[in-house]
């Protein structure tokens, strides 16, 4: 993405929850946005993971962010609604949501497929983006512009072999996202979009191709320009897109409501 110039202050007073926030692309968006001016809530499951990036944005001069570290594998309904209630006495509002954190263990055949392992992954990839924007709706309602970001992932689309139950749940959440978008787009002012990043060097690639070197894939760094632009208010009006991290541009964008949108 060579034309987007996000502003320095693009998201200045946001308040922005990103899941699976203390490494890979999830640390790096963390970084990022509050870099524009975000104050961004960190949650992740590895304490010692999520202190390393707020130390990160303190040391970088961000707006003071906030950890709450929460394994997405075994959260209840009544965690999430005690996370809102915490989001809520903390700051009130909800302006961003990233739903970034994703279970990744490796290929294997449906026929050998662990049916635990099945559940889990269901369960960090799209039971719980649906749980955590469900308790959540009330408080990106408050805000004069939210928007909440769904991580798409190609592999669903072409239901590619071995991938198994992490494409079959980035392919559910894609609907989720559709749905919500449609839901959410005449009475809100909240958009719903997703991001595919395309592949990139982290320690989740890193994990599905062992042995391969680690340049041959761009860093995240290199594809947070469409995190910004959807997170901020250039993209207001944009609902229910899927947008490639590594082949967008700004002019490409077909906004709500536009003549040219396909129906
Ligand atoms: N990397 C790529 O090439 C690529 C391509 C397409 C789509 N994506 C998507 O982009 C997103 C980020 O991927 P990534 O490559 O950055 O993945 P990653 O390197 O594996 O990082 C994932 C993050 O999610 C967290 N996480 C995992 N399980 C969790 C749980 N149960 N509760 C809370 N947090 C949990 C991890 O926590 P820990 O740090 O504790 O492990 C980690 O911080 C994912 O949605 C992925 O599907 C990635």
């Amino acid at each position: 993405m060579q034309d987007y110039q996000p502003a320095a202050d693009l998201l200045k007073d946001r308040i922005i929850l990103v899941t699976g926030a203390g490494d890979g692309i999830g640390r790096a968006a963390a970084r990022r946005l509050g870099a524009h001016g975000a104050t961004v809530i960190l949650l992740g499951r590895t304490i010692r993971k999520l202190e390393q990036v707020y130390d990160e944005l303190e040391k970088a001069g961000a707006p003071k962010p906030a950890i709450y570290p929460m394994n997405l594998e075994g959260a209840t309904p009544k965690d999430y609604t005690d996370l809102a209630q915490v989001i809520e006495s903390e700051f009130g509002r909800l302006d961003g949501l990233l739903h970034n954190a994703a279970l990744f263990q490796g290929l294997t055949p449906i026929a050998n497929y662990n049916i635990e392992l099945w559940y889990r992954i269901l369960q960090v990839n799209l039971n719980a983006p649906f749980m955590l924007t469900q308790a959540l709706l009330g408080l990106l309602n408050r805000s004069a512009d939210a928007s909440v970001i769904f991580t798409a992932d190609r592999v669903s689309e072409e239901g590619q072999a071995y991938w198994g139950a992490y494409a079959v749940a980035k392919g559910g959440a894609q609907t989720l996202m559709k749905m919500l978008a449609s839901e959410l787009e005449t009475n809100t002012s909240i958009r719903v979009n997703s991001i595919d990043p395309g592949r990139v060097c982290t320690p989740m690639t890193l994990r599905i191709y062992p042995g391969r070197e680690p340049e041959q894939w761009p860093t995240p760094e290199t594809v947070l320009d469409v995190y910004l632009y959807l997170l901020g208010p250039d993209s207001q009006g944009v609902n229910g897109q899927i947008f490639r991290a590594q082949d967008w541009s700004p002019s490409t964008v077909v906004r709500a409501g536009s003549p040219d949108q396909p129906g």
